[in-house]
């Protein structure tokens, strides 16, 4: 069985890597389908992020990475595999998680929503939380890749 795990990624935490870690032992394959979120003003363009996410998972040999513009179940409707996956956190996820899969279920009655809860060291890493770390000279070594911590260290010249 297929899986996608969307997201913006704006960048890969080793709090995603845990979920592409545990799909991919779960699924057969997993396409990491790279988004824009509209509610979020990202920090890397498009590129930068697949240039990340690709090198930060390229141990895993049953993933790969794709970009999509648009809705999520745009690209559901014109694939043949129809589970996501998510990652869940703290409580604070849940929310929007519900709204969202109740929203796109509507849209795409056969899209199936799979969760899988993050290892308990990265229930508070987020992409924001790395950039903001990033942005005052933080140590990053344990939240996100040597990638990351590079390209991050690029853009806030720190
Ligand atoms: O990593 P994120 O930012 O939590 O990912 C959110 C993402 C990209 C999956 C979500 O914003 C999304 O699905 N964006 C595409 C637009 C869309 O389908 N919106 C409908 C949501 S109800």
């Amino acid at each position: 069985m297929k899986a996608i795990y969307p997201g913006s990624f704006d960048p890969i935490t080793y709090g995603h890597i845990d979920i592409v870690k545990r799909a991919s032992k779960i699924f057969d394959s997993v396409t990491i389908v790279l988004m824009n979120n509209p509610r979020k003003n990202p920090l890397f363009s498009i590129d930068e992020r697949f240039k990340m996410i690709k090198e930060s998972t390229k141990e895993f040999k049953n993933v790969n990475v794709k970009v999509h513009t648009g809705l999520l179940v745009q690209y559901v409707k014109t694939s043949s595999v129809k589970i996501v996956i998510r990652g869940l956190r703290a409580l604070e996820d849940f929310e929007y998680e519900f709204e969202m899969a109740l929203t796109n279920r509507q849209m795409c009655p056969e899209l199936e929503m799979v969760y899988l809860m993050t290892d308990l060291k990265y229930l508070f890493v987020s992409s924001s939380m790395v950039k903001e770390i990033a942005q005052f000279g933080g140590e990053l070594n344990k939240w996100a890749p040597p990638i990351v911590e590079k390209e991050l260290r690029k853009k806030f010249q720190r």
